[in-house]
């Protein structure tokens, strides 16, 4: 609504925020309420919500490197690594994880949020198209929201539909993005397909690899990697830290020009505090024991798999990972809370999405299926979600 400046409305101090009240009513109504519940250190749940795929948060030698780099170089990066320096330990990350995941050059940001916008907004101008995802994580959207460059939404998982979009465009660059695995279903995105349209279009592809990292790939090294994109010269890929390697923050991937390019323009890395030591230290250390057991990927994918069936078996609408996501669907999004709400009594943690965080408006269970569970916490897990589900699911 618009007013003029003599309809302006006179409104108390202790009124003007009245209609976020109006607002949370209204989520309320819809079901849709979140609120924060506290964790404690030592929370006996069998945890499935966290994106931990590979149970590495504590992992000692995670631990340790993330103490270890805390004491040495302090608790904080103290400023824009432009301004105050980049310490030899962000150096050995970026090396180390670029040349894991076979790109050339990385640069690492305070999250997977900042890598995404940076990647979007530092890769695009007004004459750039952006074809992307309808299911796409939200900082991609956002990205490209930042982008000021046109934005085409494209369908889900349609290579075929990229490729028309790509060909009637008007615009000198274009560029496709797509995460690698979908955060709420688990199913990989057709990264080859996508990758010849956008090479037959003369198109650059962004991939968010932030459920591929460490679960995809020879011994983890991620869907570019997997998919055989890795390196090349039109392909840059995000991921997080924060996932498969217990830790905190993001990165770039790409040809050492989109790297530079990054650190001189992209104002989520400019303007930004660099990552916190003890964030990269637990990166390089989850990295590296990755490095000496590759098996731990294998072993999540397995996981997901063996979940998936079981609950496909028990009657369950369990979505087909292909990574180690794992989704079961519920009928809405209040029996979505309650059947979490269940879950955990029962003592066992698992993510519960409901709009908008599921771009298909499908309220689900969200399972990680960790790599480290044992075959007695996978039978408990389908037993708690099976009985739960008995008065909450959807069923196929
Ligand atoms: C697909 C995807 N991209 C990016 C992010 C953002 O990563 P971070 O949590 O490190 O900011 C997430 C995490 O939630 C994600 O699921």
């Amino acid at each position: 609504m618009v007013h003029t400046a003599a309809q302006q409305p006179t409104l108390a101090p202790d009124t003007v925020f009245d209609w976020l009240d109006e607002a949370a009513d209204l989520r309320a109504a819809a079901g849709l309420t979140r609120t924060l519940r506290s964790r404690p250190a030592d929370d006996p749940v069998l945890d499935l919500a966290s994106n931990d795929y590979l149970g590495l948060v504590h992992h000692p030698a995670v631990t340790r490197a993330a103490a270890d780099a805390a004491l040495r170089w302090g608790g904080g990066a103290t400023g824009s690594r432009l301004v105050t320096g980049t310490t030899a330990l962000h150096t050995e990350l970026e090396d180390e994880l670029a040349a894991f995941c076979g790109f050339e050059a990385a640069l690492v940001f305070a999250s997977g949020y900042a890598a995404n916008l940076a990647a979007l907004t530092a890769l695009t101008d007004p004459d750039t198209l952006i074809v992307s995802d309808a299911y796409n994580h939200a900082s991609l959207i956002d990205g490209c929201r930042l982008s000021r460059s046109d934005v085409h939404r494209a369908p889900h998982a349609d290579p075929a539909a990229v490729r028309r979009i790509l060909a009637e465009r008007t615009h000198r660059r274009a560029l496709v993005v797509s995460d690698s695995v979908f955060s709420v279903d688990g199913n990989a995105a057709p990264l080859a397909e996508l990758s010849a349209a956008a090479q037959d279009h003369g198109a650059a592809l962004l991939i968010d690899d932030a459920h591929g990292l460490g679960v995809l790939g020879p011994g983890g090294a991620g869907a570019p990697a997997a998919f055989g994109l890795a390196g090349r010269p039109d392909t840059v890929a995000t991921v997080t830290l924060s996932k498969s390697l217990g830790s905190q923050g993001g990165a770039v991937l790409g040809p050492r020009r989109v790297i530079r390019h990054l650190v001189e323009t992209a104002r989520t890395f400019i303007f930004d505090t660099g990552l916190a030591p003890a964030a990269v230290g637990a990166a390089l250390g989850a990295l590296r024991l990755l490095r000496a057991e590759p098996e731990r990927a294998e072993r999540a994918r397995e996981v997901a798999r063996t979940l998936a069936d079981r609950l496909t078996a028990a009657g369950l609408h369990a979505s087909t990972p292909d990574a180690a996501v794992v989704s079961v669907r519920a009928p809405g999004p209040d029996a979505a809370v309650r059947w979490a709400a269940d879950c955990r009594t029962a003592g066992l943690a698992v993510g519960c999405f409901r709009p908008p965080s599921v771009p298909d408006g499908i309220s689900r269970l969200r399972l990680t299926a960790r790599g480290d569970l044992t075959d007695t916490q996978i039978a408990d897990a389908v037993r708690i979600i099976a009985a739960t589900g008995a008065s909450h699911a959807d069923r196929p």
